[in-house]
């Protein structure tokens, strides 16, 4: 079967280098308009979103970067504690491995040579993949984590497709909610909320490698038990 909501869900993809293009608000707020139909729990509707751009972001960046050099331990509102087990690290070791190995033959083929010395991924990741936009989607801290996490795990994908139905690439990412204090500098009185995640937002650069590896995803009978 195939449907505009299938190929969507299929088609998007992270999007980790960006044009310079800048994107309308009214377009940020259409896709915003669109995104609020995601489901959450007794429709509270707990999900904010900041929407950060020009010199409000060019500071946070800035910081990410200084904090980033002085590789400053991370310190988000809501922390992943649990080692991961085997079978997980794995997927994400194999994420990291073929994404490598492709970006490398491609800027080979396209002439571009290995940077020397090699800048640590998150200093290099302190420009928010280059993006104009960054939306950071927080909670209420009063109405329990798994919910918020999930309400805004919802909104984060229905703003993904919404943007991706306009050609627009996003980002679903932790690493830019990782210093909360950081967040807090640009957005003030939001200590009664937790950030949850980051998603960078603009139009994609379909030249740089880092878009087009291939993506893989393990087999339904993998993950699901039909308990017949
Ligand atoms: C909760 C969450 C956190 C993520 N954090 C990051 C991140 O910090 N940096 C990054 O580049 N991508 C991040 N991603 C994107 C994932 O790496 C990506 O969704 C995954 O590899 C699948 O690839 P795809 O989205 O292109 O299909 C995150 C995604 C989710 C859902």
């Amino acid at each position: 079967m195939s449907s505009p909501v299938t190929e969507a869900l299929k088609e998007r993809r992270a999007i980790r280098r960006y044009l310079p293009q800048p994107v309308p608000e009214e377009l940020v707020r259409e896709i915003l308009a669109e995104a609020r139909w995601a489901p959450s729990a007794t429709n509270t509707q707990s999900t904010y979103v900041y929407v950060l751009s020009g010199e409000p972001f060019e500071r946070f960046k800035a910081d990410l970067r200084m904090y980033a050099e002085s590789e400053v331990p991370e310190a988000p509102d809501l922390v992943n504690t649990r080692e991961m087990r085997p079978q997980l690290k794995a997927r994400q070791d194999e994420l990291f491995r073929t994404r490598a190995e492709f970006i490398a033959a491609e800027e080979a083929k396209m002439g571009i040579k290995p940077q020397t010395p090699p800048v640590s991924p998150m200093v290099a990741g302190a420009d928010v993949f280059g993006a104009p936009l960054l939306l950071i989607l927080a909670m209420p801290r009063e109405i329990g984590i798994p919910y918020g996490c999930f309400d805004a795990g919802l909104f984060a994908q229905s703003i993904a497709l919404a943007a991706h139905a306009r050609g627009l690439g996003t980002c679903i990412n932790g690493s830019n909610v990782r210093y909360a204090e950081l967040l807090r500098k640009v957005l003030p009185n939001t200590e009664d909320k937790y950030f949850i995640i980051a998603i960078a937002m603009g139009y994609p650069d379909w030249n740089a490698p880092i878009n087009r590896f291939p993506r893989t995803r393990i087999p339904v009978d993998e993950f699901t038990t039909f308990v017949r």
